[in-house]
């Protein structure tokens, strides 16, 4: 077979060069990280899992129009997907205080916020993705006026849907991360896309009946059980791997 080219590697995924121009393959590691890299571990079977939900979630986005980077999964572990110029921000989504909100600001986890709150994280790994302003985001040219707008509506979207699609199945999704790409198109035209994957490793998800975590605080906080929850995800969703 011939070698590929590695592009990149990140902490749960590595990027390979894909078979035409323009195509990346995202190959999904076992391996995780916590606390900016502070934490290390392996969850045994979770690239195969993210790998298939990621495909789910962004199939479904696509089919409501949701414009993605996903084209299709190649295999157990990998997915071919768009080239993107990758958007330095993380776009985190919230619907119910958890995490770093709730640490921040004092409000219990779990509490219910009146409405879905946006908040942008700079993706830089040496200052520790701070949070930043729309603001900040124009000021230091990481996104336009109107790509920030495109993001909100996208990001808004995303969630009504996922909101949605997870409560059929039992799931309170508490909150997420997106990223979102630039698509150069052959044409000259430049299309924000979401881009990275859609996991239990970068959404909080509740079961709905017994707020038990079924996603990566399992591993963050220790609690066990990291890879039957990311399981019980996959066949909530109707997509268990096949073994
Ligand atoms: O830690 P925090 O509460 O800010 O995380 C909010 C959401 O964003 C969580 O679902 C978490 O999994 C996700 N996240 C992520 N990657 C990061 C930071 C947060 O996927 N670097």
């Amino acid at each position: 077979m011939k070698r590929r080219r590695q592009i990149y590697e990140g902490k749960a995924k590595v990027l390979f060069e894909g078979p035409e121009p323009g195509t990346v393959i995202q190959y999904f590691k076992d391996d995780a990280t916590a606390f900016n890299n502070k934490k290390k571990g392996v969850i045994t079977g979770k690239g195969v899992l993210n790998n298939r939900i990621s495909e789910y979630l962004m199939t479904r986005l696509g089919e409501v129009g949701v414009p993605t980077h996903f084209i299709r999964r190649l295999n157990m572990r990998e997915q071919l997907v768009r080239e993107v110029e990758i958007v330095p921000i993380e776009v985190v989504v919230r619907n119910v205080a958890a995490g770093s909100l709730s640490k921040r600001f004092g409000i219990p986890e779990g509490t219910p916020l009146p409405r879905a709150v946006i908040e942008y994280y700079y993706k830089n790994d040496e200052l520790d993705d701070p949070m930043c302003s729309e603001e900040h985001i124009t000021a230091f040219g990481w996104a336009t006026v109107g790509e920030i707008d495109e993001i909100v509506s996208l990001t808004i979207r995303v969630n009504d849907f996922l909101c949605g699609l997870f409560l059929g199945i039992g799931i309170r999704l508490v909150d997420f991360k997106l990223e979102f790409g630039r698509l150069y198109h052959d044409n000259g035209d430049i299309q924000l896309v979401l881009a990275d994957e859609i996991s239990p490793d970068n959404c909080r998800l509740w079961d709905i009946a017994t707020n038990e975590k079924m996603d990566k605080d399992r591993f963050r906080r220790d609690m066990g059980k990291v890879e039957e929850a990311y399981q019980e995800v996959a066949r909530r969703l109707g997509i268990l791997p096949e073994s």
